[in-house]
């Protein structure tokens, strides 16, 4: 079976240039969820219908693992559902024996169920099979006409139906099977002759009835076939499909707590034996390994935290080794490494930088570019100057240093181990092993100054 995913819509009530199907969900385009839903039905292709904003659907979709079962048809002008199924009609050069024909609008489906639906089409040698539910406000929805006895006759759409057809409660999902033979003739006899002036791929089912071929229903779960029309409808799926990845986790043994409260992406890993503490929001690639503890109020992107701690901190492309502790109000950049038990706090700003272990930096300070060995201790509002206004240059300080408050490191610098920095200082020559540089005036007491003043 192959599978068919409509995907060339304006997305007219998005209210928004790009198209529909990439806005994200929990760090990925929306269509993904619709791809990862097929995943039971195994399909040996999967083509794609696209039209508005084709090249950046393409793009994604070129990331995705799959992509070498995908195949792409472009629908120039959208004529609608009917016209769509034209166009990938007209591209396909394979055969097939059936097909599942998807919105690429229908995050939430479950594969359990797809699968179900294939074995039900499968086993009632269906020509036409469709996915229906009953909702209590089916409004804009295709409603599904039935015969005397029970079989589907053909779907209204909302603009067509008459007031009896408009309250009819089971509607259209959008999601059928197709025997392939039967769609490639019959799709070309669709006509537009409705209030939209559209080809409606609904007006399939009229025509399998009428050639007396067999079309069934398949109750599905509502839950699950929402389409994401508005961008009201998509804040649900986000919120449902955050839902299930939090519970997931949980089940999995991650200690959530508040989960109302944390956003955590698709693609995130989180071990068990983790503590994810309220208003925490982990994203891209990010990893979080056993005994780890992040949050509360964390921002953590593309990071790594191994047996740590961040807290009330923003974390961008760094990694945190067993012990380490980054925050409160800690930002960590691209390529930091905090090394075991190094601890950075209050007001530290990180980039490109490693600290090896055991290292403190507890506050105000701009660290970039540099590499500090272990046990050093880097006073309040220590910052190095990497950036000459060209080129950036490094800063490397040894073990067991000591950098008094305040001071200004110039790079390119060499600090050797166990040296000292007097507070206050500005650095800009190497500083030998277990020396004690000075980079300040020193301080002169001017004696009786004050000549005004008496305690008599
Ligand atoms: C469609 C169904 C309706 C069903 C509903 C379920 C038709 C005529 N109606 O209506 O019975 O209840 O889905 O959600 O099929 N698309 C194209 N090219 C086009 C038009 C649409 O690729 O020319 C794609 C869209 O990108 C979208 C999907 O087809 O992914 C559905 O289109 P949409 O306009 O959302 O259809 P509905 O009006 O929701
Ligand atoms: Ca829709």
């Amino acid at each position: 079976m192959d599978v068919l995913i409509l995907a060339a819509g304006k997305g007219t009530r998005m209210k928004n240039s790009k198209s529909k199907v990439l806005f994200d969900i929990a760090g990925r385009p929306m269509i993904y969820y619709v791809i990862d839903s097929t995943f039971q039905v195994s399909p040996e292709k999967i083509h794609f219908v696209l039209g508005h904003d084709s090249e950046n659907v393409i793009k994604k979709l070129n990331k995705h693992p799959m992509k070498n079962k995908f195949n792409y048809y472009i629908q120039k002008e959208q004529l609608g559902t009917g016209h769509a199924v034209m166009s990938f009609l007209k591209g396909i050069k394979e055969e097939t024996d059936n097909i599942l024909v998807l919105c690429g609008d229908t995050p939430l489906l479950s594969a359990e169920e797809l699968a179900d639906f294939k074995d039900y089409h499968i086993k009632n040698e269906n020509t036409v099979s469709v996915i229906t539910t009953e909702l209590a406000s089916p409004h804009g929805y295709g409603r599904i006409i039935k015969d005397k006895q029970g079989n589907i006759k053909r779907i209204v759409e909302q603009k067509d139906a008459s007031c009896e057809e408009l309250k009819i409660k089971e509607i259209n999902s959008g999601i059928y099977i197709f025997d392939f033979n039967f769609l490639k003739r019959a799709a070309f006899n669709l006509k537009s002759s409705n209030s939209q002036n559209e080809f409606y791929l609904t007006d399939l089912i009229q025509i399998s009835y009428k050639e007396g071929k067999k079309a069934g229903t398949f109750a599905g779960n509502k839950k699950h076939l929402s389409g994401v029309n508005n961008i009201v409808a998509l804040s649900e799926a986000r919120k449902i499909i955050q839902k299930r990845i939090n519970e997931n986790l949980m089940l999995a043994g991650v200690d959530i707590y508040s989960p109302e409260t944390v956003y955590i992406d698709y693609d995130v890993e989180v071990e068990n034996d983790t503590r994810i503490n309220p208003f925490t929001i982990i994203c891209g690639k990010s990893k979080i390994k056993k005994d780890s503890v992040i949050g509360p109020h964390v921002f953590l992107k593309d990071s790594v935290v191994e047996a740590a701690s961040v807290e009330f901190s923003h974390l961008e492309g760094a990694s945190l080794k067993k012990g380490a502790e980054a925050g409160p109000f800690s930002r960590l950049r691209s390529g930091t490494l905090l090394s075991e038990d190094s601890k950075v706090s209050n007001f530290v700003e990180i980039k490109n930088s490693t600290l090896d272990s055991n290292v403190k930096a507890s506050h105000l300070s701009y660290i970039g570019d540099s590499h500090i060995g272990s046990n050093s201790n880097i006073g309040a509002g220590t910052i190095t100057c990497n950036y000459d206004g060209k080129n950036k240059h490094k800063t490397i300080i040894g073990r067991n240093c000591f950098i008094g408050s305040n001071s200004t490191l110039i790079a390119p610098l060499n600090i050797g181990d166990n040296s000292f920095v007097a507070g206050g200082s500005t650095i800009n020559k190497n500083v030998p092993e277990r020396a004690l540089a000075f980079g300040r005036s020193r301080q002169a007491n001017k004696l009786n100054y004050n000549k005004e003043s008496s305690d008599e």
